[in-house]
């Protein structure tokens, strides 16, 4: 049977009815796959498996909760749109608004944006409105500028979203057969971890599984409010989709880590890339640097010992390496050789570096 989406699939564990008009591109089925290189390179037995969320339609996970949410704006007669982004939430909600024949207005961060999702929220038409200030701003001015416009808020403060994006966890379990020991995500607005604990515990109650991992949320050591405590006012990283000191889903992911037995900890900046390197390099695997946190976390507590040997550990990529082209070049630049048109300068670049 053809596959078309994930409201289609969960349907029955989802608030839609037969009547609601779906608006879907197909999102969601995403591969689970298992590293085979890096557990050998840190000589550790875990099972580590990626769940590569970057082969979503629009290339992250918020097509999982763009989908949901723009279903129940249209089905509640919204002729619009709205969301602060640090870029990936506006490529979704561009697609899926083009897709529904409605508005997009997207809030974005003037310049710390990465390019792949500009281009995405341009070319499927939305409205763009770019802001002198941080995803924070943007967060605070679409909650009040949404009580005056005629517009949906399509953020993850919308209840629909987290919905939508919960199915990550039931595919994690239906793949797996079972549910893993350890879940590791990226957290910035910190929606995706609570929508996650409130997958697994779902299909625990529904008797799917009998027991759910342990959440771990990492941050960007520069915008790491849930290991500081309490709210960042200036977050900074090169991981620009998670570049948030307010989160918005600050009391769920709290109640998932302490319901799940779980941990946050921060990665510099440093490691994050050293991660997006690391998976591209040994396992064949491009992400966006906000995605490889949830690598970089992982790798060192499971070196550490924190996550023990013997493990099943999932760790969500939750967007594509297309997204950041140029995080990508200016980390490898120095590699590329220069050569005439000769075939004895291919046959020595080939020589020399074999
Ligand atoms: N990874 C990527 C690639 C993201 O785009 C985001 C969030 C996260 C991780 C963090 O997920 O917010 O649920 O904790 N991006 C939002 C956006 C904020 O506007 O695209 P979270």
């Amino acid at each position: 049977m053809r596959y078309t989406g994930i409201i289609e699939n969960y349907k029955d564990r989802l608030p839609v009815s037969e009547s609601t008009r779906i608006i879907s591109l197909g999102e969601g089925n995403t591969p689970l796959i298992r590293l085979d290189n890096i557990p050998r390179e840190i000589e550790k037995a875990v099972d580590i498996y990626i769940k590569y969320e970057g082969l979503n339609p629009t290339g992250s996970f918020k097509d999982r909760g763009m989908t949901m949410a723009v279903t129940k704006a249209v089905e509640s007669g919204s002729k619009a749109i709205i969301c602060a982004s640090t870029g990936n939430t506006s490529a979704a909600a561009a697609a899926y608004a083009a897709r529904a024949g409605i508005k997009a207005f997207v809030l974005i961060p003037e310049g710390k944006i990465a390019l792949g999702k500009l281009a995405q929220a341009m070319i499927h038409g939305a409205v763009i409105i770019q802001i002198k200030g941080n995803f924070d701003d943007g967060m605070r001015l679409v909650k009040e500028v949404a009580e005056h416009a005629p517009v949906s808020i399509v953020n993850s403060i919308n209840p629909y979203r987290l919905q939508g994006q919960k199915t990550a966890a039931f595919e994690i379990i239906e793949q797996l057969g079972f549910a893993p020991d350890y879940h590791c995500l990226p957290v910035g607005n910190a929606g995706n971890i609570s929508a996650h604990w409130m997958g697994y515990t779902e299909y625990k109650d529904y008797g799917k599984v009998n027991n759910t991992p342990r959440m771990v949320g990492y941050q960007a050591a520069g915008a790491a409010p849930f290991i500081k405590g309490s709210m960042v006012d200036k977050p900074d990283t090169i991981a620009t989709a998670i570049r948030i000191g307010h989160p918005q889903s600050w009391d769920l992911a709290w109640n998932a880590q302490k319901e799940s037995d779980g941990w946050f900890d921060s990665c510099t900046d440093d490691e994050i890339l050293e991660a997006q390197k690391l998976l591209t390099e040994k396992e064949g695997i491009f992400c966006e640097p906000a995605s490889a946190t949830s690598i970089a976390g992982a790798v060192r507590d499971i070196k550490n010992g924190k996550i023990p040997e013997g493990s099943k550990v999932v760790c969500t990529l939750t967007g594509h390496g297309l997204k950041d082209p140029d995080t990508a070049i200016s980390q490898c630049s120095s590699d590329m050789i220069n050569i005439n048109p000769i075939m004895e300068e291919v046959r020595d670049a080939i020589i020399n570096n074999m």
